[in-house]
């Protein structure tokens, strides 16, 4: 029974327990840190196992060429269709890291140009740009964000407010790693368009949390890392181009993908590698699509959420919103800060003594829990969670800032 009264059926509680069994996750672990690395499902690892098995038996027959190479085909259908763009606009790749600099360091760009970002993209694209504006005598522009905007149209206005006539590229997070918070990807795409601009967009948190429809969003890139939220097996991950892209950009590793060839795959990672997880990947993707992403996923990952946000504001004393109650603007991630304590040290606790992995991060001046609940987690785990955390703080006096 549950401890407290939960918005769900005791049906579908069961269902998401069973769910929960097909994971290797630890029975004592709350596992809130998704969005940091989402762990995979049996399914997906066995999959991948037996391949790499099949692998070492016979090297050169199931290699790339022989049972893989179409494995990988099979693969990039399967995420194209999941992101609904054409398969030869999708490279597959590491991560996101290895997916940015693509067109950051296959482009040629011409010197004074400006590069428009906000002040919460991820540190290593924040580098990655910085690394090419001194290189090539770019200059960065920053957009500062609100935390929380009030509407999507705050995040539209905040943009356009710097944008001149020199920006060459806009960049920006369809889910923002910081807060969670969720952009109008399509509103900000259109208003790079709308200056001559390009549209980059950072993707790494949304695919597998947000609706993703790359046909209808229309952006030049967007960049992503499956091995976050779609719990694909890690170093997976994938870029998408617009097709006038296709053969514009000089591969960052150069061997066998000299020559243009009208295809995404040209931009994969290169050379004689093992591409299991790939094929892992494609699996990952069967396993929510057979649970029912849309259907079922989603849903019940937007209600932990909304549970968790209602909990946390009526039962922490201290605690506000650092993202919006408005679903339009928030995916599967919970941020809220706490007055008075030291998050960093309530997050160390709860995982010495609770085993609740939870991480801190901060934006503007402010630090805030950051909380990624997935379909692997209950609401018992938010219970369990927002009990901790209200015990650290009666308990222990080091998580005072003024202590
Ligand atoms: C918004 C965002 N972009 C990029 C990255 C980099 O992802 P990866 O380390 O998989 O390359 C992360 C990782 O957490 C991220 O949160």
């Amino acid at each position: 029974m549950p401890s407290r009264p939960h918005p769900i059926s005791d049906e579908d509680t069961a269902f998401w327990k069973d769910i929960r069994g097909q994971f290797y996750l630890r029975d004592d672990t709350t596992y809130l840190q998704g969005g940091t690395v989402g762990p995979s499902a049996r399914p997906t690892i066995e999959h991948t196992i037996d391949l790499l098995r099949g692998l070492e038996e016979d090297p050169l027959h199931l290699g790339t060429d022989g049972l893989l190479g179409p494995a990988l085909d099979e693969t990039r259908k399967k995420l194209a269709d999941f992101v609904n763009a054409p398969p030869e606009q999708i490279a597959l790749v590491l991560n996101t890291t290895m997916a940015s600099n693509i067109p950051a360091q296959g482009l040629t760009w011409e010197r004074g140009t400006e590069i428009l970002m906000s002040d919460q993209e991820y540190p290593a694209i924040k580098n990655l740009w910085q690394f090419v504006a001194d290189r090539d005598g770019l200059t960065i522009r920053w957009v500062s964000l609100p935390v929380p905007p009030e509407k999507p149209e705050d995040l539209v206005e905040a943009y356009e407010g710097g944008i001149t006539n020199k920006t060459s590229v806009v960049i920006f997070s369809h889910v923002y790693f910081t807060t969670g918070l969720a952009t109008p990807i399509k509103a900000l795409t259109e208003l790079a368009h709308s200056h001559g601009a390009i549209a980059f967009i950072d993707g790494a948190h949304a695919v597998g949390m947000m609706p993703l429809d790359l046909k209808d969003v229309g952006c030049d890139f967007y960049i992503s890392s499956t091995h976050k939220w779609l719990l694909a097996p890690k170093g997976t991950g994938f870029l998408y181009l617009d097709a006038k892209y296709q053969d514009r950009m000089r591969p960052v590793v150069i061997g066998h993908n000299i020559w243009p060839t009208g295809h995404a795959s040209r931009y994969d990672v290169a050379g004689t590698r093992d591409v299991t997880h790939f094929a892992g990947l494609g699996k990952a993707i069967d396993f929510q699509n057979e649970i029912g992403w849309d259907t079922k996923i989603r849903p019940y990952c937007l209600g932990l959420s909304k549970y968790l946000k209602e909990q946390a504001l009526e039962r922490i004393r201290g605690s506000r919103l650092t993202i919006p109650l408005d679903p339009s603007m928030s995916g599967f991630i919970t941020s809220f800060t706490i007055e008075g304590i030291n998050l960093g040290k309530v997050c160390q606790i709860l995982w010495e003594d609770y085993k609740i992995e939870v991480t801190a991060n901060s934006a503007n001046d402010t630090q805030f829990f950051r909380v990624s609940t997935h379909f692997y987690d209950s609401y018992d785990d938010v219970d369990r969670f927002i009990d901790s955390v209200n015990e650290v703080i009666k308990t222990r006096e080091e998580v005072r800032k003024d202590s």
